[in-house]
């Protein structure tokens, strides 16, 4: 979380770090900053309380300008969103930009006012920025003095150090927080991601774990965690400027709901024919793990759990294999135990979650036959760490709500578990069955979508509201855990899911007149079992909202609110059900008059933990 943008350059900067900040805004947005050098090396620097569009607005920011800079957009977490805790933070003439935690920033911070330095915020990274201003005191230069305050530090982190003494120089350094260099023509820029940087390159070096990079306008030089001077390969984009605009669309969470169909069919791109799921289109690599997994173990956060949490059963029924699917957060601390040719599949749409990561990196050295990234950004941390990856060509997602990613995710998984599934004798006609369905996924969901006004028309009846239950079965359970997470994150309405079975078991003793209960209906053998679940709600005075397969009967009855899913393969309702429920969360959230994009307290990218 929080987003980093610096440049250096022989013409001004400040535009290009302003635009870099709004592009990287989905990583937190409670705070903004940055700081110029300019032409007669002042180090000038403005901060607010507030999101990116505030501090653009501010009329020092505009009469800023400068060939070096540095900025910040933040998620708080050590102090309160406010002026002095916002990045960059000042110590004299050096200025710095941070993310990440520093965990000994208490020892630090002692041994600093012991050594006369006083503090003007609550934030852990002020201690970094005393901490190179004291060695370059010392003797020595920028680079080392970040050297040396870096070899002190305990935790995570990517920074952008700047000093008015060396008007000439950009240092930036990564540990466990992403953080990229764009390379241009007499010109070099910092940033967390890419998509920060896309206006001014498609050039990248993506910073490794305890790099540190001497940036001029001229060159970078990086040295490795050891100090000693390395090499890192130049990336292309493929990714142009404007995937990362709303494209007509109100929000970027609506354009990327809308996106879903086309995601979905480049996911499957190349990765089907003939009836099959193609062995080439996952690479040896990939198969010969298969032929070894005899159990799969899914580690995963947020919408990304959820995923794995429908894998799991279509893993069970297709490819008859055991699956575990853990919080990554949970399973991090945890020593797991790993049945003989068990296979770890990491999920995450950033590729950046710190939990997801470090699972994935205290998993290595258990007897795991492998690990298997599914993820949407190329490049990141988790598609560098783990042995295999499945991308899931989503395209980026800004939107905090996680939405293509998820429907992708499942594509990605329902392949894995076919390939699976054939090992363990799912017979060819099944697959040839499953693929054609899902050549017709990509319809499928465009017709949900045009469930889209009556949606908007239904979310009017839960403005009011303070609790949503959502129910499920088998499959759809997870789904009904994904529509509730949507609701709670972005309107604010408490919202839970439960197996439709376990209601009676308690929470049913919330249902009355004000309480709504969303309900996931395919057409699938479940069904009678939940329609007796919603009658259940119904003799209690519970509101239903039942999503459900348009050629299935529900009885109508008084407070109860159908919406009709064409009818759709029965593997496939996770993903096309899941379309509506993301679409219902969205105009919830607009009457309520949220902030969709951005919503209180979260941040797209959590890189801590
Ligand atoms: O990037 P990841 O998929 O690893 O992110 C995991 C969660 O933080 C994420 O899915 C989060 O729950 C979303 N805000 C949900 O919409």
């Amino acid at each position: 979380m929080c987003g980093i943008v610096g440049a250096i350059a022989q013409r001004d900067v400040s535009g290009i770090l302003l635009d870099g900040l709004k592009r990287l805004e989905y990583r937190g947005y409670d705070s903004a900053g940055i700081a110029i050098l300019n032409g007669d090396r002042r180090l000038e620097r403005v901060r607010v309380c507030g999101k990116v569009r505030e501090l653009t607005d501010l009329p020092a920011v505009r009469s800023l300008h400068g060939g070096i800079g540095i900025a910040h957009t933040r998620w708080a977490t050590h102090g309160e969103p406010s002026v002095n805790n916002a990045h960059p933070h000042v110590c004299s003439d050096i200025a710095l930009v941070h993310n990440g935690i520093i965990e000994n920033h208490e020892q630090l911070r002692r041994s600093q006012r012991t050594a006369g330095y006083q503090f003007q915020s609550e934030t852990d990274t002020e201690v970094i920025v005393n901490q190179i201003h004291r060695h370059a005191r010392e003797g020595g230069d920028l680079l080392t003095a970040v050297q040396r305050t870096l070899a002190e530090l305990n935790g995570a982190y990517a920074i952008g150090v700047m000093s008015a003494s060396e008007p000439k120089r950009l240092v930036a350094a990564r540990s466990g927080s992403p953080l990229v260099i764009g390379i241009g023509r007499g010109e070099h820029f910092i940033a967390s991601d890419i998509l920060a940087l896309l206006p001014v390159t498609r050039r990248f070096i993506i910073l490794e774990d305890g790099d540190v990079a001497d940036v001029s306008s001229s060159g970078v030089v990086i040295y490795d965690r050891n100090g000693r001077k390395t090499t890192r390969p130049i990336v292309t984009s493929e990714l142009s400027a404007e995937a990362t605009d709303k494209g007509g669309y109100r929000h970027y969470m609506l354009k990327e709901i809308y996106a879903q169909p086309v995601a979905v069919a480049e996911t499957l791109r190349d990765r089907t024919g003939d009836g099959r799921v193609l062995d080439e289109s996952f690479g040896a690599g990939i198969c010969a793990l298969l032929d070894r997994t005899r159990a799969v173990q899914i580690v995963a956060c947020g919408t990304s759990y959820h995923a794995g949490l429908v894998a799991r059963c279509w893993l069970e029924t297709m490819a008859r294999v055991p699956c575990s699917v853990e919080y990554a957060s949970e399973y991090r601390h945890r020593r797991p135990l790993v049945p003989p040719g068990t296979l770890l599949v990491v999920i995450s749409q950033s590729g950046e979650t710190l939990d997801t990561l470090a699972a994935l990196r205290g998993a290595q050295g258990r007897d795991y036959v492998g690990s298997l990234a599914i993820c949407n950004v190329d490049g990141s941390s988790l598609t560098r760490e783990a042995d295999h990856v499945l991308l899931t060509r989503a395209g980026p997602e800004i939107g905090v709500a996680s939405t293509k990613a998820f429907t992708t995710q499942l594509v990605v998984l329902l392949l894995l578990a076919i390939m699976l599934g054939r090992r363990q004798g799912l017979a060819a006609a099944d697959e040839r069955a499953l693929v054609e369905h899902l050549s017709g996924l990509p319809d499928a969901i465009r017709r949900a979508l045009e469930l889209n006004d009556s949606l908007a028309e239904l979310a009017r009846r839960f403005v009011g509201k303070q609790h949503a239950l959502y129910l499920g079965r088998g499959p759809m359970l997870p789904v009904a855990m994904e529509g509730a997470l949507k609701l709670k994150e972005i309107s604010y309405i408490h919202a839970e899911a439960y197996p439709a079975g376990e209601l009676k078991h308690g929470p049913l003793a919330l249902v009355d007149d004000t309480m709504p209960v969303v309900a996931v209906a395919p057409n699938d053998d479940l069904l009678e079992k939940l329609k007796s679940n919603l009658h259940e709600v119904r003799a209690r005075g519970g509101e239903l909202y039942v999503f459900k397969d348009a050629a299935c009967n529900v009885e109508p009855a008084q407070g109860m609110h159908a919406v009709d899913i064409a009818p759709i393969e029965g593997c496939l309702a996770p993903i096309v059900y899941t379309v509506p429920l993301q679409l219902l969360a969205y105009h919830v959230a607009i009457l309520k008059g949220a902030d969709v994009d951005q919503p209180r307290n979260l941040a797209k990218s959590v890189t801590v933990e």
